[in-house]
């Protein structure tokens, strides 16, 4: 049973400054909702009711948003506007939300480290929000909540990608078992193209177990100079306990600006229909 989302939220958004120089990246809109809004919507479409949020400093309107706002509400109490506050009320009345600060950007792998407090000795999932993936009947954790349920290890989501983009991306190698599944033996973060080992690109969606931790905790710094999950991932690969998951839906890269604007188009055509 996955009881429990991370959401590795500490980093500076970058490659979207000036925009993210005060507000966290994981709050820009897609249409009308945070980005990191859609991934408590994707965790909460698994099951899932524990959210728990890593971020750093300057991002304290995560925690907000995630809360009531009594002013606010009082005004537009009665009115057609309140409705308009019923899509973040359903989260906030249907989960928790529990909070760490990551005190150093280190890496994702530290990030996921960071949140061990919260999370415990019990499989987890991770949502990257700025990976906006959308899929229906059932969302991408879903799908991979159901892979977790039926062989008990961790799971990365993967999709192909042009060998052009690849040395962006953890990406893995191994042998397919199944259907849109395959058993990794290998993976590597940010490869150069001539030594990548596919074209499968890991997306911001895991299910991990927890001896992930203790891995995390004896994991150098890698690619970028960074902790790296791709790394621990791997150790737990060689024990054949990765599976990858060729997840059925569309992922929307919100972390550059091409992504970002298709993404925004997808959700304004599904509005107006
Ligand atoms: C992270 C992971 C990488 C993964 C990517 C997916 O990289 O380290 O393995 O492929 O997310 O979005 P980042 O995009 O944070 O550099």
């Amino acid at each position: 049973m996955i009881r429990k989302c991370l959401f590795p939220a500490a980093g500076y958004g970058t490659r979207f400054l000036p925009a993210t120089k005060v507000m966290p990246k994981e709050m820009l809109p897609i249409l009308d909702r945070p980005l990191i809004q859609y991934g408590v919507e994707e965790a909460m479409e698994a099951g899932i009711k524990n959210m728990a949020i890593v971020t750093g400093r300057g991002k304290r309107a995560l925690e907000d948003h995630f809360d009531v706002n009594y002013e606010l509400e009082h005004q537009i109490r009665g009115t057609s506007k309140a409705s308009l506050l019923a899509s973040i009320d359903r989260l906030i009345d249907n989960c928790t939300f529990s909070y760490t600060r990551q005190i150093s950007m280190l890496g994702l792998g530290h990030a996921i480290l960071t949140g061990e407090p919260l999370i415990g000795n019990e499989p987890f999932a991770v949502v990257l929000a700025d990976d906006l993936c959308v899929s229906s009947p059932n969302g991408v954790l879903s799908q991979m909540v159901e892979i977790y349920n039926r062989y008990q290890c961790s799971v990365v989501a993967v999709e192909e990608v042009p060998m052009s983009e690849i040395h962006k991306y953890g990406v893995i190698a191994g042998t397919p078992i199944d259907d849109d599944l395959i058993q990794v033996t290998n993976m590597i973060e940010k490869p150069v193209a001539n030594l990548a080992p596919s074209n499968l690109a890991i997306i911001g969606r895991y299910i991990l177990t927890p001896d992930i931790f203790d891995i995390l905790e004896a994991t150098k710094a890698g690619a970028g100079g960074e902790i790296q999950l791709t790394d621990a991932l791997r150790a737990q690969a060689e024990q054949g306990k990765v599976i990858a998951y060729k997840f059925k839906g569309q992922r929307f890269d919100c972390g550059s600006p091409s992504g970002f604007v298709a993404a925004t188009n997808h959700f304004y055509h599904l509005s107006r229909r």
